[in-house]
């Protein structure tokens, strides 16, 4: 049965104001108390609602911004040397969509810092730079561009870029404001750097792109033991699928970076994909709940979020609210495109509140 979408039908709060009332809810106000009538249609909206709106970030306009960081302080200082991208409408949560934090971080070479840990959970998408490297509870990763690499919930973790490398930057992407609205994060100060006891990339390199698990790998920890995803393993394998799969008509060619253990998400709040959007390829609108954070990889192209075009090129940062209409575009006849993104679908899937829904109006493509 259709379902009505009126705030006047029976069943929602239709109460008018008398004076016998207001003085009702002012005696209850005093108590700590009020009546749900006054809020009920606000707090339940008839289909999910975001306060978040869609943002680009242009990678030309902060890039100068986010390197002058690297003059002004260390990272000693800083604790974290980072730019972060905030919502225009989520500024009191520090998120950049939705409950998502995400900042530019960047690291000059022979600089590193101390080790330090917390219950949001992080990822980084390294967007220039060599000689970058991670250390996550031990495990020492190094990084190139466009490699994804995860530092779970509680572990210890460390950056630096090599003396002889070049100033790296990256993207790091974190659930703080989540972990904040539900009153459970913690931060805590590692004393010095940590020790690597074992071989550089030990675990992203035990795993075979040809799907081969060590036969006597024992692993019992929420999140993938992968730890780094390489580009140069990633590009190709999205390259081998177009040639085999049918495009997804929303999201071209998408994959998600997986668990081997367990074919899920890489960690148990923050999910992350890679798309390729084959050359001129018109991606078809539809909107879902969850919140997402992408990143030009390569190319260029544009989305159209809520009837608003967002032009994107490599580098370029731009977020999309739960449930907010989009498509995505190449602009390339003869170049693909490929889209990073991060989110809070683990979350969304855990509690059972992933919605999603196709736009049928226009043959399936927003008017600007
Ligand atoms: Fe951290
Ligand atoms: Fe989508």
């Amino acid at each position: 049965m259709e379902a009505k979408h009126s705030d006047n039908q029976i069943g929602r709060a239709r109460v008018q104001d008398t004076p016998e009332l207001e003085a009702y809810y002012k005696e209850l106000e005093t108590l700590g108390a009020g009546a749900l009538w006054t809020v009920a249609n606000d707090i339940e909206p008839w289909e999910p609602r975001s306060s978040s709106v869609p943002m680009l970030w242009k990678y030309d306009d902060l890039r100068d911004l986010v390197l002058k960081s690297s003059e002004l302080v260390t990272p000693e200082q800083a604790g974290r040397r980072v730019v972060y991208l905030v919502n225009d409408k989520r500024k009191d949560v520090s998120a950049a969509v939705g409950w998502l934090y995400t900042g530019i971080q960047v690291t000059k070479p022979g600089e590193s810092t101390s080790a330090h840990k917390h219950k949001a959970s992080a990822l980084r998408f390294i967007m220039e730079g060599e000689g970058g490297y991670t250390v996550v509870d031990g495990n020492k990763i190094t990084f190139e561009v466009n490699d994804f690499v995860i530092t779970p919930n509680s572990t210890w973790h460390e950056h630096g870029c090599d003396v002889n490398g070049k100033t790296c930057i990256w993207q790091d992407g974190l659930d703080i404001p989540l972990v904040n609205a539900l009153e459970a994060n913690d931060y805590a100060v590692y004393d010095g750097k940590q020790q690597v006891e074992k071989p550089t990339n030990q675990l992203s390199n035990s795993f075979s792109a040809s799907g081969l698990i060590p036969a006597d790998f024992i692993w019992n920890k929420p999140y993938s033991p992968l730890f780094k995803y390489s580009w140069k393993t990633v590009y190709p394998a999205l390259i081998e699928s177009l040639k085999v799969n049918t495009v997804n008509l929303f999201d071209g060619i998408i994959m998600q970076y997986s668990n081997p253990i367990t074919g899920g998400h890489v960690m148990q709040t923050l999910g992350a994909s890679i798309q390729l959007l084959p050359a001129s390829f018109k991606g078809k609108a539809h909107k879902h709940t969850g919140s997402f954070v992408y990143q030009c990889a390569k190319g260029k192209g544009f989305s159209i979020i809520n009837g608003e075009r967002f032009d994107w090129k490599e580098r370029d940062i731009f977020c999309i609210p739960s449930w907010a209409l989009h498509e995505h575009h190449n602009l390339s006849d003869n170049e693909d495109a490929c889209l990073f993104s991060f989110n809070d679908l683990p979350v969304m899937e855990k509690l059972g509140l992933y919605q999603e829904k196709n736009y049928e109006e226009n043959n399936g493509n927003q008017i600007i």
